[in-house]
């Protein structure tokens, strides 16, 4: 069997390395990086590299610009965000191509890094248009593609560049997200408690579907949950309900009956009479049991369901988590996100947490350094579980396992 070849597998030392990351980060009113996750995610590679004695130049989108320098989609801000952490010099070339950043790099000292000015300020790069995948290769003798967030995109950093550099291999964040959403889960030590939530079954069914082949257990929670609830005959009062895909949950029931996973839903709810989600507030705030009543929407997960939960999470050798268990971001309707958080963060497990939502409840939580694994991935994390195939990762070098 083929193992992706990695940074770990090649002499980097004095060599022009093209560093793809995935530096999509939220930015602040002002322009400053409001969470700096992925940057903080990339840091292993960009300093392996560096003690290999490589000439690092960093590259990544932000935003959608859509071909357009629109400066508040600079990377700039990212440029003092990466020094910090890195403790060292970070060099912005205000370009991404041409004569000037080719110059540029090829001044650089073996160790030091640039970041090169925002991709997608080319539409070429969405168009994965092969000349601008040609420049962007002449500033390497390398490539690097640690972007696992980017990696279901076929775009000329993660694609095209590939046809003109002669080694192309992933970085050790890239090969982390692999193991973690793909081998662990392929083949997990069990039992494997999945956990789902978030707002929509149509977002998810292609992963539930493939989740249900790999788990002993799924809980599910968020609001998708009512749109399995209704597929089973309970009321679910105000609550978002996807009518149109109740038919789909109702053989997602079937499908996990016949496959003996059990499929497990809230028991109980807190609900409002109505909440505001640009104030972030809920009116007459209550818990109902099973059956939410009519004119109350439900909000997050009761603490029946919360303890329910918490016993088959407790059981488990292998727990991936991903989406909220309601509308944490909101006082009164926070309890079920966090009681899971904290319950996944169990030691000597292997717990894997994915989506954006699941990772701020995390690290909310203050349980982040208790888990095994936060993937960096939004779309490619879904992708990815889908059981689908990862475009950029098709593309990289591989060595030959001879252990497999
Ligand atoms: C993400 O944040 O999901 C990735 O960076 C990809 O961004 P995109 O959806 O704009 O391609």
């Amino acid at each position: 069997m083929q193992k992706i070849k990695t940074v770990a597998d090649i002499s980097c030392q004095g060599k022009r390395v093209f560093l793809r990351a995935d530096f999509n980060v939220p930015l602040d009113e002002k322009g400053n990086v409001s969470d700096d996750s992925r940057v903080v995610a990339a840091l292993p590679t960009i300093r392996y590299l560096i003690q290999s004695g490589a000439k690092v130049i960093l590259a990544s989108h932000l935003g959608r610009p859509n071909g357009e320098r629109i400066i508040k989609y600079s990377m700039r801000n990212v440029a003092l965000s990466l020094a910090k952490h890195l403790g060292q010099p970070v060099l912005f070339l205000p370009d991404c191509i041409g004569d000037e950043v080719l110059h540029a790099v090829n001044k650089m000292a073996d160790g030091t890094v640039v970041l090169l000015e925002n991709l997608r300020f080319y539409k070429e790069e969405t168009d994965n248009d092969p000349k601008f995948a040609e420049a962007l290769a002449a500033l390497a003798d390398i490539y690097v593609n640690d972007a696992f967030g980017s990696a279901h995109r076929a775009h000329a950093s993660t694609d095209g560049i590939t046809k003109f550099t002669r080694e192309n291999v992933a970085g050790l964040l890239m090969e982390k997200e692999l193991e973690f959403l793909g081998a662990r889960i392929a083949n997990p030590e069990r039992p494997f408690v999945v956990i789902l939530g978030g707002a929509k079954i149509s977002d998810k069914i292609s992963v539930i579907y493939n989740l249900l082949q790999k788990a002993n257990s799924m809980l599910i929670g968020g609001a998708m949950a009512y749109t399995f609830l209704a597929a089973k005959g309970i009321s679910t009062g105000s609550s978002p309900v996807e009518t149109d895909k109740i038919p789909v949950a109702a053989e997602t029931i079937r499908m996990a009956e016949s496959m003996g996973v059990k499929l497990i839903f809230p028991v109980d709810h807190v609900v409002a009479a109505a909440f505001d989600k640009e104030t972030m507030t809920a009116t007459d705030v209550s818990t109902s049991d099973g059956e939410i009543p009519a004119g109350k929407t439900g909000i997050d997960i009761g603490p029946r369901t919360v303890e329910l939960f918490g016993s088959e999470i407790a059981s488990a050798k292998t727990i991936f988590w991903n989406g909220p268990m309601g509308i944490f971001e909101m006082e009164g309707s926070s309890a079920g996100t966090f009681a899971i958080a904290k319950a996944v963060a169990r030691p000597g497990v292997t717990s894997i947490i994915g989506g954006g939502d699941s990772a701020r409840a995390i690290a909310m939580s203050g349980v982040g350094n208790s888990v095994s694994f936060v993937s960096t991935g939004g779309g490619a994390g879904l992708k990815f579980l889908e059981g689908g195939t990862l475009p950029s990762v098709e593309v990289l070098d591989k060595l030959y396992n001879p252990e497999d």
